[in-house]
């Protein structure tokens, strides 16, 4: 039992550490290749289908890069593909996402207030969620309606709304946020394996060949890469997301995820604009900074309207003395939030955040008041050991009196 506790945790931690290095890999080199593209400068001294050329200094040395239009008149014998970051970063991903939204779907996938699902259903819903995902996108991008490049952000924008809300009316909280991450994640990671990679091969066989490649193979493959660059920073958002209850367990947990993406795409737009040498749109700044405050504001609503339940009645707040809050933590989080755990598939206490001394209890007395009062993000999957209203109430007025101690 402890040999596979421990090796689970280890594995856990191992898929993430690697999860986190390739998307650094994958993220930077984007960042790089756009930067560098939207940097090339043209001039009257580039040689034949040279379209721009850059000059760049780091780590003691200076790059002359310069970018062939189509593709140079003969192929390099050595030539860097860009791929495996984007595939590690998605086969970690999965596998996490395997190893704990699908293996432990009653604790992180499903909330049995929001919809009342089997494990096997929820974990078919996110599957077919990410392959239909890119099939919508892929077919979006070829159709007439990927020729317009605003068109397809305003539609496709709409889209991820829906879906966020449709998500979020299906999982918990958390589940519905690392479902939308893993489905944005995968039309990225799909648009390198199936368009930006092939196309490139397409090319790269039409040059053996001798002939010219179609100028359309290379403009497919740059569009997908700049979509990809505008869907980063969201993506982040979500993919860490599942520390802060605020954002997921929110009651406005979908139109925060729309406002995130409004602040990632602002954002890129205004590096992506400087990194060009256009004047830098200084005001998307101040529409990041709108939709932030708004995010704040959506993410404390549930506290103002949930105020009723969760503040006590005059003999709540009578009963709210340590010993009554130690019961409720002990009969409602303890059974997880312990050295040795009880609950089946919990190895070890979640985010080593233990709940059992009188000392811990106090100590964790915001968290508590954070995770089981303001977000009722805990206990987790639709408050799977049924902790009351009043109870909350009780610790709430606990917290209110400064967490007094026994
Ligand atoms: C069924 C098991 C279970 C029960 C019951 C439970 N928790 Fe948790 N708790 C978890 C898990 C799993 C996590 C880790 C979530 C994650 O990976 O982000 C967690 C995380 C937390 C955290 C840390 C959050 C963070 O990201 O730092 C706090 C605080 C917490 N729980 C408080 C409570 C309180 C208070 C209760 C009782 C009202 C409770 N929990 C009941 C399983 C449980």
């Amino acid at each position: 039992m402890t040999v596979s506790i421990i090796a689970s945790e280890w594995a856990n931690f191992l898929i993430r550490w690697v999860h986190v290095i390739a998307g650094i890999a994958w993220i930077g080199s984007s960042f790089y290749f756009v930067h560098l593209d939207l940097s090339l400068r043209k001039h009257d001294k580039l040689g034949a289908g040279i379209g721009g050329e850059a000059w760049q200094v780091h780590g003691g040395g200076f790059y002359n890069m310069v970018k062939y239009v189509v593709a140079p008149p003969h192929l390099p014998k050595e030539l860097t593909w860009f791929k495996w970051e984007a595939y590690a970063t998605w086969i970690s991903g999965m596998a996490m996402l395997i190893v704990l939204y699908y293996t432990q779907a009653e604790l992180y996938l499903i909330d049995r207030t929001v919809l009342d699902i089997s494990p096997a259903v929820a974990i078919s819903i996110s599957v077919a969620g990410l392959a239909l995902g890119w099939v919508i996108y892929d077919l979006m991008c070829k159709s007439p309606l990927g020729r317009n490049d605003a068109l397809l952000g305003a539609v496709g924008f709409v889209l991820l709304v829906a879906l966020s809300y449709g998500f979020t009316k299906v999982f918990s909280g958390r589940g519905a946020y690392i479902q939308i991450g893993a489905m944005i994640g995968t039309i990225m990671v799909a648009s390198v394996a199936m368009t930006i990679i092939p196309n490139q091969r397409k090319i790269v066989t039409s040059l053996l060949k001798g002939e010219t490649p179609d100028p359309r193979l290379g403009a497919a493959g740059k569009q997908r890469s700049v979509h990809n660059n505008y869907l980063t920073l969201p993506v982040v958002f979500l993919m860490i997301s599942n520390h802060y209850p605020l954002a997921f367990a929110s009651r406005w947990n979908w139109l925060i995820i729309a406002l995130v993406v409004v602040i990632g795409v602002t954002v890129r737009h205004f590096y992506n604009s400087r990194h060009a040498h256009k004047p830098s749109p200084w005001w998307t700044w101040l529409v990041a900074a709108a939709a932030f405050l708004a995010i704040v504001f959506l993410s404390a609503q549930p506290m103002l309207t949930q105020k009723a339940a969760a503040t006590p009645s005059p003999a709540g707040v009578q009963k709210a003395a340590f010993s009554d809050v130690q019961d409720i933590v002990i009969s409602r989080c303890s059974m997880c939030h312990a050295a040795e755990p009880v609950w089946d598939g919990v190895g070890v206490a979640p985010k080593g955040v233990m709940l059992e001394t009188p000392e811990q209890i106090r100590l964790h007395a915001h968290a508590i008041w954070l995770q089981a009062v303001a977000t009722r993000a805990m206990p987790p999957g639709g408050n799977i050991t049924e902790i009351s209203d009043e109870d909350r109430g009780v610790i709430a007025a606990w917290v209110q009196a400064g967490a007094p101690g026994p």
